[in-house]
């Protein structure tokens, strides 16, 4: 029972099931290293270009794609193009909506119903959609068609929440249900979960497939695979590392749409992207579905060079209490309710100190202190600076207000300035990520309907 609690407590890989009401505490501990770690990453780049000793990583990436100050993009990118793109200009006309299992809350991570297909047994999942992560990862007895062996040994490390994975990488065929029986399918790598520890102590480098025991003897906690489920298909945080097949542009499940209906799709129909809302995803992007949005132009991602799909992290600058920062990179993670915020030195973010609502762990923890007020704007880079303000929004720490995260968790203040805004972003603005012209798109909700 206590090994139960703590995956839903520590992991971001749970379904629906062992969604419990802690779950608004869930990623307390996790989430803040998955952001320090994620954020070191995915702005990988950006330190290089910083520091100034950025040619291995210019090395990486083609002529084609953008000068080294291409994390943030818009000085070398025409204008125009931010406001209409050549493809936008092509016959796109394919998008499939899939509704959330539930109705969007603060409190619960959104789903979506995909059955998986195992050859012999179809499994219908309702699977965890997460903005903040990349790759798919399901526990093998929920898969009860597949071989114990088949696919390719494989393991996954998530230093954020010292958890392990080991287990098998298959291609599987993925069928999202959408409305009106209309059906999206796939085919992409996912990690088959054999066996998986909480392992603060692994080293990836020697460890291999076994959590081994502690430095004194400690037995590491075995989790219950039976119910991982995990859907990352976030942009800005791919990383081409050994063993995580995964979590790239070609193993996101959404942006490899290749069939509608069973009918597969041609090359210029169905525009790799989607749109999320509080009412579900809107997979590909056609004329009609983004008119509403104000996009701004992203820089290439990590992988960029290997798939043109990948995209960086959105540029936005925060102000604190009236004063503002140098812009920094945001994350709308649809994965946590709270917010993570990260200034730099020079910036005053007053923090108070509290004993830590969650059980185990450490005893207290950070947060921003209430009555702070903090607003975020999000735009292209013009050389560097942020341009025209795409979408806005500002809230009181501690006071409820429409967009407003639960709570706010400062991070170590150094440069650059960082934001996951959670999930809470979504009942301000719908998202349009365009995979294939690197753009993001904001679109406002109608607050009369979403205040009823
Ligand atoms: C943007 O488009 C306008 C009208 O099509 C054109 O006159 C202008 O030169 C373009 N600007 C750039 C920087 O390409
Ligand atoms: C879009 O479709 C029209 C009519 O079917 C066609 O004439 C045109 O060439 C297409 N445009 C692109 C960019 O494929
Ligand atoms: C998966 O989809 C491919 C086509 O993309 C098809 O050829 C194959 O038979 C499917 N496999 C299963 C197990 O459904
Ligand atoms: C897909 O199938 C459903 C149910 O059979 C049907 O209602 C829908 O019109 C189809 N959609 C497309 C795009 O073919
Ligand atoms: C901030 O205010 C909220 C609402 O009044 C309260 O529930 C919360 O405990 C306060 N948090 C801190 C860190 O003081």
């Amino acid at each position: 029972m206590a090994v139960h609690q703590h995956q839903a407590l520590d992991s971001k890989d749970t379904a629906s099931r062992a969604i419990t009401r802690a779950y608004s505490q869930t990623y307390q501990t996790y989430q803040y290293h998955l952001v320090v770690v994620a954020f070191i990453a995915s702005l990988y780049g950006l330190y290089y270009q910083i520091s100034g000793i950025y040619r291995e990583y210019a090395s990486r990436h083609s002529k084609h794609h953008h000068q080294h100050d291409m994390y943030f993009s818009s000085s070398i990118t025409p204008p125009n193009a931010t406001e209409l793109p050549a493809s936008s200009q092509s016959n796109y006309t394919k998008s499939v909506f899939l509704p959330y299992v539930h109705q969007f809350r603060t409190e619960s991570v959104p789903l979506v119903w995909v059955t998986v297909h195992t050859g012999e047994k179809d499994v219908l999942i309702d699977m965890p959609i997460d903005t903040g992560s990349t790759g798919l990862l399901i526990g093998a007895p929920l898969l009860p068609g597949i071989d114990r062996n088949a696919g390719t040994r494989g393991c996954q490390y998530l230093s954020s929440s010292r958890i392990v994975y080991v287990g098998r990488y298959l291609d599987l065929n993925l069928t999202f249900h959408g409305v009106k029986g209309v059906t999206a399918e796939t085919r992409v790598p996912v990690l088959i979960v054999d066996k998986s520890w909480v392992c603060p102590w692994y080293d990836p480098t020697k460890h291999g497939f076994e959590c081994p025991l502690g430095p004194e003897g400690e037995e590491p906690m075995e989790r219950d695979v039976s119910r991982i489920t995990y859907m990352g298909v976030g942009f800005g945080r791919n990383k081409n590392a050994v063993g995580q097949r995964t979590a790239t542009s070609w193993g996101n499940p959404f942006l490899n749409i290749d069939s509608i209906n069973g009918t597969r799709l041609g090359p210029q129909e169905l525009k790799a992207g989607y749109i999320v809302s509080t009412k579900g995803i809107q997979l590909g992007l056609t004329r009609e579905n983004t008119q509403e949005f104000n996009f701004m132009v992203l820089g290439p991602g990590v992988t960029h060079a290997v798939d043109p799909r990948d995209w960086a992290m959105p540029l936005m600058q925060f102000r604190v209490n009236g004063r503002e920062s140098i812009p920094g990179s945001a994350l709308i993670d649809t994965g946590i309710p709270q917010m993570y915020i990260r200034a730099e030195d020079s910036m005053p973010l007053p923090e108070v100190i509290i004993k830590n609502p969650k059980e185990g762990g450490s005893p207290t923890v950070h947060r921003v202190k209430n009555g702070t007020r903090i607003a975020i704007d999000f735009g292209s880079s013009v050389k560097g600076e942020l341009g025209e303000t795409k979408a806005s929004y500002s809230f009181e720490v501690g006071q409820s207000s429409l967009m407003a995260p639960s709570y706010v968790v400062p991070g170590k203040q150094e440069p650059p300035p960082y934001v996951n805004t959670g999930r809470n972003f979504l009942k301000g603005y719908s998202i349009a990520f365009d995979a294939v012209d690197g753009r993001l798109g904001f679109r406002p909700v109608q607050t009369i309907q979403s205040m009823i």
